[in-house]
């Protein structure tokens, strides 16, 4: 069969391409794609010995700066947010863990994107190294910037890093803004003064922290009963060991004096009260009103688990590169300063790390009462206020008072235990 005879297009110029005349920004005028893609300048080439990878070094960085913008940007929004109200108004809640979800997610990527760059090997490397000097990572103004609006604190950077200014000498611009975001107020710190206001933490109302400590104490003593009752000498030695431990490790939380210490010491960073917040918030996440503030606690330690997974990365692909005995461009001792950038020094929010080391089993978590319930469970249509008049119609609104949401509850825990089978609920 003969193929078919080509067309001969006859529509006119307009028809095939209807915007092309259309008065109005475009595509790459939009983007400003002019300047982004004309940036691209490589040394090699100039230097009439066109190195390959160059391109790629160039364009990964560029990509990552570019990734910087936006994480400064959705950064310096959720500060806002948080400072907006000398702490944060709950109904802001759910759009800051979207923004700090979005965040995680550009993390990822950046971490991971360590990889296209190792598609380049070691000699390809050294083919155009000396065209940087003395250019470095540790030069990144926007790197820093992320550091200081996170929370990180210019005492927790190894020696080398305390110094980190020095790079930035002539350019007034950077010098600026870095004293700036040195000065505000960081994520870190917004986090701790929202904390610090948790719901339940009241002396004169629920008094978390109270009962905490009695179930505390409780606890331990059950430890030491049962090594006491020890069979043998050497499993006493042993249990009474072990409960000296525990001791020890919930009496540094406990005694506000030796957390001071240890915040003191670098080794905790939020005040006693935002930690008190913090264990509240995550015996409690269940509650409706605590859902979201655990969520976003999370997302917190994701942000410093994936910074800390980027250096881990940054720090296996410089010693692929470079080895462990060569000095970075930047003046470093290379891989071994790199190196001691991945210790909990540098995570912003240790403490949330830390926070299961003083978490209780189950049944020692303090019951909340029922004023404390109603408070962090309100439910559609649950008014806290009962001067407000409700408008919606009765029959479509769920449970309305504390009492009735209690017996369902109870319900729901029977048929976990395996009491019953199957909750039925009337109406
Ligand atoms: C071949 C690839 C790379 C090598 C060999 C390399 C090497 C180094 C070295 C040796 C340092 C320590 C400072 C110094 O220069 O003395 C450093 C720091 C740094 N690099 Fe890279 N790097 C590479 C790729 C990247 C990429 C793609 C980025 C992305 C932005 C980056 C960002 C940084 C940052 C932000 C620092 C400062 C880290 C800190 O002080 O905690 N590097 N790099």
């Amino acid at each position: 069969m003969e193929p078919p005879e080509p067309q001969h297009i006859t529509t006119s110029k307009k028809e095939e391409c209807p915007l092309g005349e259309q008065d109005g920004m475009l595509y790459g005028e939009y983007l400003q794609l002019d300047k982004i893609l004309s940036a691209q300048r490589m040394l090699s080439k100039e230097d009439n010995r066109t190195v390959h990878d160059e391109h790629l070094f160039i364009v990964t960085h560029q990509a990552y700066e570019l990734w910087f913008k936006q994480v400064i940007f959705e950064l310096d929004s959720v500060r806002m947010i948080f400072s907006n109200h000398m702490g944060l108004d709950e109904t802001e809640t759910l759009e800051i863990v979207k923004r700090l979800n979005r965040l995680v997610l550009i993390l990822k990527l950046l971490a991971d994107q360590v990889m296209i760059l190792e598609t380049m090997t070691p000699l390809d490397f050294m083919e155009f190294r000396e065209y940087l000097c003395p250019a470095s990572g540790f030069q990144s103004v926007q790197f820093r910037l992320i550091e200081n609006k996170l929370g990180m604190k210019q005492e927790n950077r190894v020696r080398f890093n305390q110094n980190y200014l020095c790079v930035f000498g002539r350019d007034e611009k950077a010098l600026e803004n870095i004293a700036k975001s040195e000065k505000e107020p960081s994520l870190a710190q917004l986090v701790e003064r929202w904390l610090e206001r948790t719901p339940g933490l009241e002396e004169d109302g629920f008094n978390f922290w109270g009962k905490y400590k009695e179930n505390v104490k409780a606890m331990l003593q059950t430890y030491y009963n049962a090594a006491m009752a020890s069979e043998t000498e050497s499993e006493r030695v042993f249990k009474i060991g072990d409960f000296e431990k525990r001791k020890a490790m919930f009496d540094s939380v406990l005694d506000p004096s030796v957390h001071d210490a240890l915040v003191a010491r670098g080794e905790r960073r939020f005040t006693h009260h935002a930690l008190q917040g913090a264990i509240m918030i995550t015996f409690y996440r269940d509650e409706p009103r605590f859902s979201q503030p655990h969520q976003l606690l999370t997302l917190l330690m994701d942000i410093d688990s994936l910074v800390t997974k980027w250096r881990y990365n940054h720090v296996l692909m410089v010693q692929r590169m470079i080895g462990s005995a060569h000095l970075g461009t930047g003046g470093s001792s290379g891989y071994h300063y790199l190196r001691s950038t991945l210790s909990d020094r540098y995570k912003v929010f240790l403490d949330l790390f830390n926070l299961s080391t003083f978490l209780l089993p189950r049944k020692y978590i303090p019951p909340l009462s029922n004023t404390m319930r109603t408070k962090l469970n309100n439910y559609w249509g649950q008014d806290e206020d009962s001067s407000k008049k409700d408008t919606e119609p009765k029959k479509i609104q769920p449970q309305l008072n504390s009492k009735a949401s209690n017996t369902i509850r109870d319900a729901y825990a029977a048929r976990d235990a395996g009491n019953i089978k199957e909750v039925r609920t009337e109406g």
